[in-house]
């Protein structure tokens, strides 16, 4: 469980299977995803050079970045060049019509 705040960022009823989002949590852009009905929440900038994610196409598990290529794979932030770190990965859970997020 994470040890930060769970904010309500969307409805569920806003992501429907296949569809990212872009919300905040605390200032910060995140992506989310519901990825054949799971749900998922990454960082929204992209870790070789700051672009955001969420304007890319997917790619299997992978959101591939719009501007050079990277691509993160949005269950465990997992990268490939020219990216060398992964992005961080936020927890989500549903609390009625809710979806909440905080950093993992
Ligand atoms: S900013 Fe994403 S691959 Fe360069």
């Amino acid at each position: 469980m994470s040890k930060f705040e769970f904010i309500k960022v969307a409805k569920v009823a806003d992501l429907p299977s296949g569809a990212k989002l872009r919300v905040e949590y605390d200032g910060d852009d995140v992506g989310l995803f519901n990825l054949n009905g799971e749900l998922y929440a990454i960082s929204d900038i992209c870790t070789h050079d700051d672009g955001p994610l969420l304007g890319g196409h997917m790619l299997g598990d992978c959101i591939v970045c719009p501007r050079h290529g990277a691509q993160f794979n949005i269950k465990t932030g997992q990268q490939t060049m020219p990216a060398f770190a992964p992005v961080p990965l936020y927890e989500v859970k549903i609390v009625g019509e809710d979806i909440l997020i905080a950093p993992k």
